[in-house]
């Protein structure tokens, strides 16, 4: 295993930030981390990370304690804020971590390509944008090909394709057996792009399995969507028992066992039909499921 977490709890006063988790990671593996604010998403990173101790249990960094030099060489981090040498250009930051991970220069000069910095790469920066240096700080994440990448929101703060290119360069990471454990708010560009989702309510992990196992274990509805031809919309509603939503639209819910049967029903009605689309439910629709108490 890449990382190993085995019953750990944090305590910070009173609070219990993380709560006897256990989570596992193979190499090449991509899991989202996601909670709500204050969850404990980050305190768990940061005991990855060793920049934070654990009150219980204990973590293996690909067979390192975290801190430790081997863990700190097998890993790398995304903190939430990242922070820089503002007088320093992109290239002298990221220049100045490839020397401390004993990198070369070339890897350094193509990740500030890869993400897009080139051009920037010589600028001071105190003169880069929100989105410029989150794309230094994934630079500086993705050096020296990490076993366990270690990503705090990530894509916070860059654009649409940005986003997109950031997910390619996890692919790839991935692909090279890098183990990426990255937490997001922005649940709808997960859905594709990672093996697992882990998800944390309150210090605990209440989901840890893929979305295909949390979606059919939630058992949540499945909507039909079946657009009636112009002034069939009553007709086909009556006949499948179904209510309008809005305009020509019919919307049905129904379990995962119960689609075919309703799919035959509709198709039955091709004449008054125009489409229908199927949409089952979306990683917000479990989201709110798990971490509204559901666990598995
Ligand atoms: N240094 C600290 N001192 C005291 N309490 C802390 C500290 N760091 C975190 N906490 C508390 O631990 C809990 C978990 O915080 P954490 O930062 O891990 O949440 P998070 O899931 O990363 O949230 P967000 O989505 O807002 O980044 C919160 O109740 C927070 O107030
Ligand atoms: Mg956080």
């Amino acid at each position: 295993m890449s990382l190993e977490i085995t019953n750990v709890t944090r305590r910070y006063g009173e609070v219990t930030a993380v709560s006897d988790i256990s989570l596992s990671m193979a190499p090449g593996e991509r899991v989202a981390l996601l909670g709500h604010n204050g969850a404990g998403k980050t305190t768990l990173m940061k005991m990855i990370l060793g920049l934070t101790h654990l009150d219980e249990g204990s973590i293996s960094v690909f067979g390192a304690t975290p801190g430790s030099h081997a863990a700190r060489s097998a890993s790398s981090y995304l903190p939430e804020n990242v922070a820089f040498h503002r007088s320093l250009t992109g290239r002298e930051q990221l220049l100045l971590l490839a020397r401390l991970r004993g990198v070369g220069r070339r890897p350094a000069d193509e990740l500030l390509e890869r993400v897009g910095l080139h051009r920037a790469a010589d600028r001071r920066i105190a003169t880069y944008s929100k989105g410029m240096r989150q794309r230094l700080g994934l630079a500086q994440a993705l050096l020296g090909k990490p076993r366990v990448a270690v990503l705090d929101e990530p894509t916070s703060g860059l654009d649409p394709i940005s986003r997109g290119d950031f997910y390619n360069l996890v692919n790839e990471l991935s692909s090279n057996g890098t183990a990426v454990l990255l937490s997001s708010h922005a649940l709808t560009e997960l859905e594709a792009r990672t093996d697992r989702i882990a998800i944390l309510l309150e210090g605990r992990l209440v989901a840890n399995a893929p979305l295909a196992m949390l979606r059919s274990q939630a058992r949540l509805p499945i909507r039909l969507r079946v657009a009636a031809r112009p002034e069939k919309s009553d007709e086909v509603a009556d006949r499948l028992g179904a209510v309008r939503t809005s305009g020509r639209s019919i919307e049905i819910s129904c379990l995962q066992d119960e689609k075919l049967g309703h799919l035959g029903r509709i198709a039955a009605l091709e004449s008054l039909i125009e489409d229908v689309e199927v949409a089952p439910p979306s990683l917000e629709d479990l989201y709110r499921y798990y971490s509204g108490g559901g666990s598995i």
